[in-house]
């Protein structure tokens, strides 16, 4: 999609000849520090050219009206800026509606309605981040509409918090950050705890970072994830007792070890284990890039997918026949599930020449063991969140 079809769909749809101003927010791919966000550790993600389109214009009413071109069926979704609530029956619109409404408790100048048209190509329930996507697609819109000057870091919060608190997914700041901060050819090096943050330039050196879609849409997380987070933060109650830490993600393997007695539930020192093993695999997966040794990076992501699997059990049948194809094939440095799990994508890094091979064969192996047709896509890092003037 490109700016002026974004244009000429929002006149036909909205029957106007005004000219609405055009914004685009993408997905992202976390290529290692899963489900350490919230935990207070590292991620390591890079915004992709898959995004969410948006085009905008303020109207002279407080009418609010939202179109997706994704969702036509769903038809024109209306509502008024003193009734911006969610609402199931609103479906796909509460994430752009939740971004309202953060701005609007946090009296923002948001002073009239609005005509909204949006329309993305990030792959739904895919565990890219569709739903971060809109959200900031929405924010940096609204930003720019109504002149509020918001830096796009602060977005992501708005982003998050419309997430957490209005749609109702109790998730970390990774996708939101991601999809706002991020920068062409880089992966952002993301300190959850702090919000502190490097773009480390994402020399790959004739290798590809192939994202592997298993097809199998992730419908428990939401559940499954709310279930893994309070068992992380009641690990961390019961280490708290001895040691004063506020995060799992400030503890180093050594200190885990030595106090992981103090978790009661074999369940919950599993999931704990996950959180600081990954945190510290996310940072020294970092180090390996800016050293330039991409196999031992790949090592990282092997490890992190075992991990996921077997202490946090965020994996699955499909999650797991993917990442097992990838490892047999030549020039793989490294696959493992990305995102929340649970169904979703399959990272890889896999050698420039392999590539077609790989896919093949991985399609050709994961359909025999699953039922499931897999998608495939070669990631570029991109830019964040911005307006698209040409
Ligand atoms: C989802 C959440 C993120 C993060 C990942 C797991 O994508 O939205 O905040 O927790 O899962 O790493």
């Amino acid at each position: 999609m490109n700016r002026q079809e974004m244009i000429q769909h929002f006149q036909k749809i909205f029957s106007t000849q005004q000219t609405p101003r055009v914004f685009c927010a993408p997905g992202r791919v976390n290529l290692i520090g899963e489900h350490t966000d919230y935990n207070g550790g590292h991620v390591f993600p890079c915004a992709l050219s898959f995004g969410t389109w948006a085009a905008g214009v303020k109207r002279d009413d407080t009418k609010v009206r939202l179109y997706s071109l994704n969702f036509e069926k769903t038809g024109m979704i209306e509502t008024d800026l003193s009734r911006v609530v969610y609402d199931k029956k609103q479906d796909w619109a509460n994430y752009p509606l939740g971004v309202l409404s953060v701005l609007l408790k946090r009296e923002y100048p948001v002073s009239c309605g609005m005509d909204l048209l949006f329309w993305g190509n990030v792959p739904l329930g895919a565990g890219l981040s569709s739903s971060a996507s809109i959200e900031l697609a929405a924010a940096v819109m609204l930003n720019g509409l109504f002149d509020l000057r918001i830096p796009n870091f602060e977005l992501s919060k708005i982003g998050q918090e419309a997430e957490n608190k209005f749609v109702g997914m109790n998730s970390g700041i990774m996708d939101q950050f991601a999809s706002a901060m991020g920068k062409k050819g880089r992966a952002i090096l993301l300190d959850c705890n702090t919000l502190n943050y490097k773009l480390e330039p994402l020399n790959l050196k004739g290798v590809s970072i192939v994202i592997c879609n298993t097809n199998k849409p992730h419908n428990l997380i939401e559940s499954k994830y709310n279930e893994r987070r309070a068992q992380s933060e009641h690990a961390l109650k019961e280490l708290q007792s001895k040691l004063p830490v506020h995060a799992l993600g400030e503890l180093s393997e050594e200190e885990f070890e030595q106090n992981k007695q103090l978790i009661t539930d074999p369940v919950e020192r599993k999931r704990a284990k996950h959180a600081v093993y990954e945190n510290r695999r996310a940072l020294k997966a970092a180090k390996k890039l800016e050293e330039g040794d991409l196999e031992a990076f790949g090592k990282l992501m092997n490890d992190s997918h075992v991990s996921l699997r077997d202490d946090y059990e965020v994996t699955g049948k499909e999650l797991d026949a993917m990442a097992e194809a990838a490892w047999k094939q030549p020039g793989v440095l490294g696959a493992r599930m990305t995102g929340g799990g649970f169904g979703g994508c399959v990272v890889a890094l896999v050698k420039d020449e392999n590539v077609e091979d790989f896919k093949q064969n991985v399609a050709a192996q994961y359909e025999a063991a699953t039922g499931y047709k897999p998608d495939f896509y070669i990631a570029s890092a991109e830019d964040g969140a911005r307006e698209i003037t040409e």
